[in-house]
């Protein structure tokens, strides 16, 4: 089995400390930003050529990428092999993209309310 790189491993033991100071990983990340990234990246149409279909089969939540921040150092890598130099927040924007219409790992309607403070 391959090992995912030391750094997304990393940014899964940082994450959870983000999110019990933050809320949620992606909460408050700007959508129509990521939504603009991913077209503009051909991030789909290069995953299309490689699963077939709509490229959606690349995205597998009980993979390995299997939280949320591994979700979002999965982007990071990506931006960063592809030289597309994306900046932190529009790697955020994207991965609560991916998150909202394939992973569910924040976004599961109705399953999370709101804590009360
Ligand atoms: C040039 C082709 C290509 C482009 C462009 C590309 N990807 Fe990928 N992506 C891949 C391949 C190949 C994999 C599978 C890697 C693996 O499983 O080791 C992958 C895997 C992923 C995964 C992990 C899926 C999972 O659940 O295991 C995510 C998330 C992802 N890509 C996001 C993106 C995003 C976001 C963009 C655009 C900003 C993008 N990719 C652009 C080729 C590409």
């Amino acid at each position: 089995m391959k090992t995912l790189p030391a750094f997304i491993l990393a940014a899964a033991f940082v994450s959870p400390l983000a999110q019990a100071q933050t809320g949620l990983l992606f909460k408050g990340a700007d959508l129509a930003l990521g939504e603009k990234l991913i077209a503009e990246h051909k991030c789909t149409a290069c995953h299309a050529r490689k699963v077939g279909g709509d490229g959606s089969a690349m995205y597998k939540p009980k993979g390995k990428v299997n939280t949320a921040g591994l979700l979002r150092g999965m982007v990071d890598y990506c931006s960063t092999e592809l030289n597309m130099g994306l900046f932190p927040e529009e790697v955020t924007a994207v991965a609560a993209v991916l998150d909202r219409d394939h992973y569910r790992f924040e976004s599961k309607p109705a399953a999370r309310p709101e804590p009360k403070r």
